[in-house]
């Protein structure tokens, strides 16, 4: 069995972040977004790194920013060689770890209607759906579903 470090991203790993995003989504983010997420100090930028390398390769990464009220899954991905590991679920657990001291915010993100491995990942980890946005993708017009996580607090779930 491999292991996984966490660790923030930083502008290094922006080509491994875009050959991951590319091999995820039919409408990938481009690098200056990533670059932009990366850039702001209230964002939350996690990378897991698989360390059978030297330094380590990235297998997944995943983008929370923060708003007034809640804490954004902007993106999460895992690259398809490395899916069914538990690495989705070790990213967001960290996110949650990370904002623990954080009462005052919940946890959002929108996910497509079709994305059931996604969604059942979420269920599996205390989202809950709070509603759906129409034709919210604009590449197929699919509806995103709204997902929400209370605050954890320090106690944990
Ligand atoms: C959605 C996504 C991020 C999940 O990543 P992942 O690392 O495979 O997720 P996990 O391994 O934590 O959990 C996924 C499944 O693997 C299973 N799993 C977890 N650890 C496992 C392990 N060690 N061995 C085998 N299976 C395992 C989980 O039970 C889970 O199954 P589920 O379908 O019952 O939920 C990934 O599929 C992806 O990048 N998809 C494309 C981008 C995308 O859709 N992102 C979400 C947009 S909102």
């Amino acid at each position: 069995m491999t292991t996984v470090e966490l660790r923030a991203l930083g502008l290094s790993d922006l080509r491994a972040i875009e050959e991951i995003e590319r091999r995820s989504y039919p409408t990938p983010w481009s690098r200056s977004m990533f670059a932009g997420e990366l850039a702001k100090p209230s964002s939350i930028c996690v990378g897991a790194f698989d360390l059978d390398g030297d330094s380590g390769t990235l297998a997944g990464y995943l983008i929370v920013s923060r708003y007034v009220d809640a804490w954004h899954v902007m993106n999460i991905a895992v690259d398809p060689d490395h899916r069914g590991r538990g690495i989705a679920t070790m990213v967001l657990e960290r996110l949650f770890e990370l904002t623990a001291d954080d009462a005052r915010r919940g946890y959002t993100l929108e996910v497509r209607v079709s994305n059931s491995t996604a969604i059942a990942l979420y269920e599996r980890l205390g989202f809950e759906s709070r509603g759906i946005r129409r034709g919210y993708y604009t590449d197929n017009r699919e509806d995103a579903l709204i997902m929400w996580k209370d605050p954890v607090g320090r106690d944990g779930v």
